[in-house]
């Protein structure tokens, strides 16, 4: 008898590891003629790649010019620029399955392949749409974002995940494709509407919630500026915003969520079964803030935070002019809501909550009766007299 059939089976372990780079640039003016950050990127040397433009309609609405100055930097960095493809903005994007086949087929028409380039500009939830195209069409087309919202220049657009919904269902579909660069213009981002200014800075509040002290308190001292938009905090809390977050994903071990931890998505679990119940009326952004709230209330309730830790965090969105106070509240159902998210995650539920401004950490139950008690508080406005001991 040969060795083999004495073995009830044989294995090979494979293993490697893939390393992964990508530069995110924090510029302005990215378009004018004499900037050569984004033209740097492209890597002209030995062939003549296609770029494909992708572009948020609300860009194109709001910044009639973008379109024209895009062809014009091309034709001027000799750069094979083919025409711009719109697609619509917001939620819309990521729910409707006919835009990925916009791309599929033009990618197809244009015979763009896996050393061409797709320049996306747009929000974060057409930057996820058309980052899950990219990632699928031909396995993976080189992706340079270009975020014009707030939220996506401090996270979505910076990561390494993309995605589309499903049957309603958030980020059903999607996958971990890193980005070939990433450019955040801050000049993209004067024509968002106040909204889309403020639900952006629920990100940054929220990594600084978890990660890091001293970029919280920085955030509140800076909280009128912020609500008012000032130059100079948006583009601090932007950049810092950005970089706790590659700095999550390049050090927590687990850049591809494999395991159930998220610590990332603080406040997340409600705020995705919000966006859900409101039909996405509220922004993604506009969720979170409420997810912040609520789990810091929990926080607190179970003992975690000290009250006037958590009347910080509530001072600092209520002065940003966020409303915490949305009707779909009312119908989130906890029980199913933690459900969905637990299968998100795959494996067991894993929460992030507070032990203090700046530290995260996770648990893997909540006691949904103090959840339900958390909601109230949250409704009620209770919360309006615990803001007095601040
Ligand atoms: N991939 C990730 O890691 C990740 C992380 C966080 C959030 N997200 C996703 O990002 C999405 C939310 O992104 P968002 O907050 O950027 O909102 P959004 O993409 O929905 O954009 C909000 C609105 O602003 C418009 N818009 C975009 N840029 C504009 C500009 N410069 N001027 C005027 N209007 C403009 C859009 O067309 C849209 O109507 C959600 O789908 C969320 O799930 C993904
Ligand atoms: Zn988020």
């Amino acid at each position: 008898m040969s060795d083999f059939s004495r073995l009830q089976h044989k294995t090979i372990q494979q293993s490697f590891t893939v390393q992964y780079q990508y530069p995110v640039l924090f510029l302005r003016n990215s378009f004018a003629l004499d900037n050569s950050s984004l033209s740097e990127l492209i890597d002209n040397r030995d062939e003549q790649p296609k770029i494909l433009p992708v572009i948020d309609e609300q860009v194109v609405a709001k910044q009639p010019q973008l379109a024209p100055q895009i062809y014009q930097y091309m034709q001027h960095h000799k750069l094979d620029c083919l025409p711009a493809i719109q697609i619509a903005g917001g939620e819309a994007c990521k729910n409707d399955t006919q835009v990925l086949d916009t791309i599929y087929s033009a990618v197809e028409k244009h015979a763009i392949d896996r050393h061409s380039y797709i320049l996306v500009i747009g929000g974060g939830a057409v930057t996820d749409a058309v980052g899950y195209a990219a990632a699928t069409a031909h396995r993976g087309i080189r992706l340079i974002r270009m975020p014009t919202t707030v939220l996506a220049q401090n996270d979505a657009a910076v990561g390494v995940k993309n995605a589309i919904n499903y049957n309603k269902r958030k980020n059903y579909l999607g996958t971990f494709v890193p980005p070939f660069a990433v450019i955040n213009d801050h000049d993209l981002l004067d024509t968002l509407e106040a909204r889309d200014k403020r639900a952006g800075i629920a990100e940054a509040i929220k990594v600084a919630l978890i990660k890091d002290r001293a970029f919280f308190y920085e955030l509140y001292s800076d909280k009128d500026a912020l609500a008012k938009f000032e130059q100079t905090a948006m583009e601090s809390m932007i950049y810092k915003g950005a970089k706790w977050h590659l700095h999550h994903i390049a050090t927590s071990g687990d850049a591809f969520e494999f395991g159930s931890a998220r610590p990332l998505d603080f406040g997340h679990w409600s705020a995705h079964k919000l966006e859900e119940i409101s039909n996405n009326s509220l922004r993604h952004g506009e969720a979170v803030a409420i997810g912040i709230a609520l789990d810091s209330i929990y926080s607190h309730l179970m003992g975690y935070i000290q009250q006037n830790e958590l009347a910080q965090i509530l001072i600092l969105l209520e002065t940003l002019g966020f409303e915490l106070t949305h009707p779909a509240i009312y119908q989130l159902d906890v029980k199913q809501a933690l459900n969905e998210f637990k299968e998100h995650l795959g494996g067991r539920l894993c929460i992030t909550l507070l032990s203090q401004i700046g530290s995260g950490f996770e648990v893997r139950e909540i006691d949904i009766s103090v959840m339900q008690d958390a909601i109230q508080a949250l409704q009620l406005q209770e919360y309006l007299n615990w803001t007095e001991v601040a």
